[in-house]
């Protein structure tokens, strides 16, 4: 028995415990919370691990991540004093695509009820139609019509016709694969799996931006992901593989100093943008390879183009990807969340490049949630949490089916939606 499964044996697995793991390409966030019948949760457990084995949300050393991945489960587990073995997981990773789907289910007149709409949403039919190398992680209804006049909710109505609109998003299969097998190796089930920027938006958008429309952001090290919402439901996700990290290397690239001090640098004097007192001032850079007492002085407004050619070609990516994706191009304002959206200068720079009213956003507070995990780094690890319990209230749609589903056991899905869909 290798150290690790005796430590992960010393608590008695409780039934009941949520647990949410955020495999990110900065860090790796686990959130262990407990329920209560009056709709709270409770965060009981916390851990976080620099990530070592994930880059632009691909796994390219799975040794170094199984290590983070079970270290931070640990972590979470010694303070809650109890073990998980079932967790709701979220990454930016494979590539994840958005696809909405439309069809219409028979109904012959009668009272839609719950069995009604769990045999209309069933998506087994979708399993059948995927090829290899995607998987369907999600599917997501989004949209109800009787007899084509759109409704909210179909049950205790009457029609003939139901008409659905599914979100379904896939993965990478390989991506998925690796995930599951790291997640094997660390002693857990994979319960559901959520697109990192969905699990954001839940965390840090209010009712009323979920319900007139909203981009969430997320500003993560290695990804920048976007979720759009409407009517409360997520419409649309996207991953660019470019993020914090990328405007770190630049930095480091640039200036020639160790990526190291390149961090540092970001974090203390960067932004995108330079004020008229300091567009003068430089900045002691230390060269790289060469010892402590060779310098550069940089100004500050080098640092700040650096930066901004990043963030600005990140935003124009975005842009560029809501544009493709026939997204209502009216649709509302922007939520800036993740680790990279703490760089002064981007709330401007999205402002300018998305044409929209744009915000920053933060994990809404939560019971236990410690000071060290309410910053926007943790939002999609504390989205997680709000969608199991949605799950397990049964107020989300999905619930009413995925308990069965494949979507939450990846082992029975085979193959992709081929004819189209
Ligand atoms: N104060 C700060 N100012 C600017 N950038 C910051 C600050 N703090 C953290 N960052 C940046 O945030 C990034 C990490 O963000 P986050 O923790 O959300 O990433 P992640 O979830 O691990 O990655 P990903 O979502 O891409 O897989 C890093 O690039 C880091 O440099
Ligand atoms: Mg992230």
């Amino acid at each position: 028995m290798s150290k690790m499964d005796k430590k992960r044996m010393k608590y008695a697995a409780k039934p009941g415990l949520m647990a949410a793991l955020d495999i990110g390409s900065s860090k790796i966030a686990c959130l262990i919370a407990q329920p209560f019948e009056d709709g709270t949760i409770e965060v009981v457990g916390v851990g976080h691990q620099v990530s070592k084995g994930m880059r632009s949300g691909n796994i390219v050393d799975m040794t170094a991540l199984e290590l983070g991945v079970s270290a931070t489960i640990e972590a979470a587990e010694q303070l809650a004093k109890e073990n998980v073995r079932d967790v709701v997981l979220c990454t930016a990773g494979g590539a994840p695509e958005s696809k909405l789907i439309a069809f219409d289910v028979a109904i012959a007149g009668h009272e839609i009820g719950d069995g009604d709409l769990r045999r209309a949403l069933d998506p087994t039919w979708l399993y059948a139609r995927q090829n290899e190398d995607r998987r369907i992680i999600q599917t997501l209804p989004v949209g109800f019509s009787i007899n084509g006049t759109p409704v909210r909710d179909p049950r205790r109505l009457y029609g003939e016709k139901l008409g659905v609109n599914m979100h379904v998003i896939t993965q990478a299969s390989s991506a998925v694969r690796n995930l599951e097998s790291c997640a094997a190796r660390c002693q857990l089930d994979i319960e559901s799996h959520v697109v990192a920027p969905y699990a954001a938006g839940l965390a840090t958008l209010v009712e009323d931006e979920k319900n007139l429309g909203c981009i969430c952001i997320d500003m993560g090290g290695g990804t920048t992901s976007i979720a759009v919402f409407k009517e409360g439901e997520v419409i649309y996700t996207a991953v660019i593989p470019l993020g914090g990290n990328h405007v770190t290397n630049d930095i480091a690239r640039g200036l020639s100093t160790p990526v190291s001090h390149a961090e540092r640098m970001k974090t203390l004097y960067g932004g995108c943008f330079v004020t008229g007192s300091d567009s003068h001032e430089t900045i002691k850079v230390p060269l790289i390879g060469e010892d402590d007492s060779e310098e550069n002085q940089v100004p500050r407004a080098t640092l700040a183009d650096i930066i901004r050619s990043r963030i600005d070609e990140i935003f124009e990516m975005i842009a560029q990807n809501i544009k493709d994706s026939g997204v209502d191009p009216n649709i509302g304002r922007v939520v800036l969340t993740g680790g990279a959206s703490q760089l002064a200068g981007v709330r401007r720079c999205a402002a300018d490049i998305l044409a929209r009213q744009v915000r920053r956003g933060r994990p809404a507070a939560l019971r236990g949630l410690p000071e060290a995990a309410t910053g926007p780094s943790f939002s999609a690890a504390v989205g997680l949490l709000h969608y199991a319990l949605a799950e397990r209230q049964q107020t989300s749609f999905t619930s009413l089916y995925s308990k069965e589903m494949p979507s939450s056991r990846f082992g029975r899905i085979g193959q992709w939606l081929r004819d189209n869909i």
